[in-house]
C-alpha cells in the first residue's frame, strides 16, 4: 500500500507526481502575471481556490497542481490564455528557479500545525492515493518525523518563512480566514492587483463559507480538470470540519508535550511561531 508514494528528493510524494515531471520542474515557463498558492497539505488550499474562484471579472484560470501528472503538464499549462492560478505543495526550494526569477506573485496558506496534523491523519484514512494507516498513535510518530507526503511541516513552513517579507509573497493564517473572511478576502484581492466593493467581498465570504463548500462537493463530480490538490480530485474528501482546535481530541497530554517540544526547538528563530501561541 504504500507503493502509493515514492520518494524524490529526500521527500515522500504521491506516485501521481511522476519523478520525470518532479526533475523537470525547472523547464516550467513562468509568465511574470502568474500567481502560485502554496501550502503544505491541509491547511486551506481549496477555501483560497474557491476564494480565487468567485472573484467577478477576475479573467484568471485556476489550474490543477503543477507537481501533478506527467511531463505532458508543461504542455497543457500553455494552453491557458488567462493569468493563471497554479495550486502546489511544493516546498521553496522546489519551486521552479523561473517562479522565483520572474517574481510571481505567491499566496502561502498556512494553519496551526496540531490541526494539519488531525486533518492530514483523517486524509491518510479516508483518500485512496494516501498509504492506509491504522491508528492516530502510529500517524503523530510518522508527522513528528517527517515522514508523510510533502515531508516535514517544518521544513516547509520555514523553508517559505525565509522569504516571507518579499514584496511578491502574502502569507495567509487558516485561523485569521475563520476569524475575519471578509478581511481576509480583501487582502487577497487586493494583492492581486484587483479591486471589490464591499457588497463583491461579502459576496465571496458567503460563498466560500465552510457549509456552503461542503455542500457543494456533495454535489459536484470528480473532475480531474478542477483538481486543486494533488492528493486527490474528490472534493468530498476534502471538507471534514473546518474548524480551529480540533487538534484536542486526538493529541494526548505527552503527545502535546512532545509536539511542543519540537515545536519550541524547530521554530525558535521563526517570527510566524507567535502566530500559533493562542491555538496550541
Ligand atoms: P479539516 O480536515 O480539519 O476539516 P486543504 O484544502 O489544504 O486540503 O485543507 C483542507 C482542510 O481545510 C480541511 O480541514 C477542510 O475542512 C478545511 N476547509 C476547507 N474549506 C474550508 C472552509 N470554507 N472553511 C473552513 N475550513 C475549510
Amino acid at each position: 500500500q504504500w507503493s502509493v508514494l515514492h520518494k524524490f528528493k529526500g521527500i515522500l510524494f504521491s506516485t501521481m507526481s511522476s519523478e520525470e515531471l518532479l526533475n523537470s520542474l525547472d523547464c516550467f515557463d513562468a509568465r511574470e502575471d502568474d500567481v502560485f498558492l502554496v501550502s503544505y497539505p491541509k491547511s486551506g488550499t481549496h477555501w483560497i481556490a474557491e476564494v480565487i474562484k468567485n472573484i467577478p471579472n477576475a479573467r484568471i484560470t485556476l489550474t490543477s497542481p503543477i507537481e501533478l501528472g506527467d511531463i505532458s503538464k508543461f504542455e497543457e499549462l500553455k494552453t491557458y490564455c488567462e493569468r493563471r492560478v497554479i495550486p502546489t505543495h511544493l516546498s521553496y526550494d522546489m519551486l521552479p528557479t523561473n517562479v522565483k526569477q520572474k517574481q510571481c506573485k505567491v499566496i502561502y496558506i498556512i494553519r496551526n500545525p496540531k490541526d494539519t496534523a488531525v486533518s492530514l491523519f483523517h486524509y491518510y484514512r479516508e483518500n485512496p492515493n494516501l498509504p492506509g494507516i491504522e491508528t492516530w498513535n502510529e500517524f503523530f510518530e510518522l508527522f513528528l518525523r517527517g515522514d508523510v507526503v510533502y515531508g516535514s511541516w517544518f521544513d516547509h513552513v520555514l523553508s517559505w518563512e525565509e522569504h516571507k517579507n518579499a514584496q511578491n509573497i502574502l502569507i495567509i493564517f487558516y485561523e485569521e480566514m475563520k476569524t475575519d473572511l471578509s478581511k481576509n478576502i480583501k487582502k487577497i484581492t487586493t494583492f492581486l492587483g484587483l479591486n471589490l466593493t464591499d457588497g463583491e467581498i461579502n459576496m465571496i465570504a458567503r460563498k466560500t463559507s465552510f457549509s456552503e463548500m461542503k455542500n457543494n462537493a456533495v454535489k459536484e463530480n470528480c473532475d480531474p480538470n478542477h483538481t486543486i490538490c494533488a492528493l486527490t480530485s474528490n472534493r468530498r474528501l476534502v471538507f471534514r470540519k473546518g474548524a480551529v482546535g480540533d487538534w484536542i481530541n486526538y493529541f494526548t497530554s505527552k503527545q502535546k508535550r512532545v509536539f511542543d517540544e519540537l515545536f519550541t526547538e524547530k521554530m525558535k528563530h521563526s517570527e510566524l511561531a507567535g502566530h500559533f501561541g493562542e491555538y496550541s
